[in-house]
């Protein structure tokens, strides 16, 4: 599909509050990661609480995966650029996520499940990203979707910039998926060199942008690769424009704050330290899922 300019014009693009560089860590059971979005920048970009860039050619750092594990109160978005991991849980769901594939799931009430590495060779490469739900969504049945990259809606617009729409819309394009009360919008952009693309965006909405090759350029702000930049919430700022240096590929995440308590312990995400203690003993008790 071609975008034939039927496109947003942004009068003022946001510019740029912060720059971020990953700390390395490691997950599961031992997977070598990137985590972008730590705990300390939650408030700041509610609703999203975490995200994580995962790519190495070394087997060794995620061949042993996230054997099974829980989660309650949000929803993990799981997008794979290389590489093929192979996902099972508690609700009898099963799916293999693959190249430009998406996984969204909503761990709801509470799922354990597991992420496990298909392959011995090669490289491995994804995102994952944890937003979170509303206080009264929290407790609610888990979902789960699966999305080959052929199910994703795309365009390219008239500069050329391939537009991968994960969640929500951009020049008319709607995402494969949709939330009421966050109402995230979940873009991947590949951007030739020189090119320019521009995003509406709600000036309430909190917003990033996550550099995975090249450099990109916002209201006279480098950001280079593997950085994320926030982008200030100016009140008279009607979206950003986005210029790509060099060729680049990026994600634009945005949404729309829940302005709720936000209570976290490891991969249970609630309002309060009571919910979390409740989910805790749930777990132990086997009720969670
Ligand atoms: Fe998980």
């Amino acid at each position: 599909m071609t975008d034939s300019d039927t496109a947003v014009a942004v009068r003022q693009s946001r510019t740029v509050e912060q720059m971020i560089v990953g700390h390395p860590t490691s997950d599961g059971a031992g997977v070598k990661l990137t985590r972008v979005l730590t705990q300390n920048l939650q408030r700041r970009l509610d609703p999203y609480l975490m995200l994580d860039a995962f790519g190495s050619d070394n087997p060794d750092d995620y061949i042993a995966g996230f054997p099974d594990h829980p989660h309650r109160g949000f929803e993990t978005i799981t997008y794979m650029i290389a590489g093929r991991m192979l996902h099972r849980d508690s609700a009898g769901h099963e799916g293999l996520l693959e190249n430009g594939g998406v996984q969204w799931m909503t761990a709801g009430r509470g799922v354990i499940h597991s992420e496990i590495p298909q392959q011995e060779d090669g490289v491995m490469e994804g995102f994952q990203l944890w937003l979170n739900l509303p206080g009264k969504d929290k407790m609610s049945a888990p979902w789960y979707r699966d999305f080959g990259a052929g199910d994703l809606p795309k365009f390219t617009t008239a500069q050329g910039v391939d537009v991968t729409v994960i969640a929500g819309e951009s020049h008319g394009v709607q995402g494969a998926v949709t939330r009421e009360a966050s109402a995230p919008t979940y873009l991947d952009l590949h951007l030739p060199a020189g090119a320019r693309f521009e995003q509406a965006l709600p000036a309430a909405h909190n917003a990033f942008v996550y550099v995975y090759r090249g450099e990109a350029r916002i209201a006279d702000t480098a950001v280079p690769m593997q950085r994320m930049a926030i982008l200030r919430n100016e009140p008279e700022a009607d979206g950003v424009v986005i210029e790509a240096q060099t060729e680049t590929r990026m994600l634009l995440i945005a949404g729309q704050p829940l302005h709720e308590p936000i209570a976290q312990y490891g991969p249970f995400v609630m309002n309060t330290q009571q919910e979390i203690y409740q989910a805790v003993n749930d777990f132990r008790a086997g009720r969670l899922a």
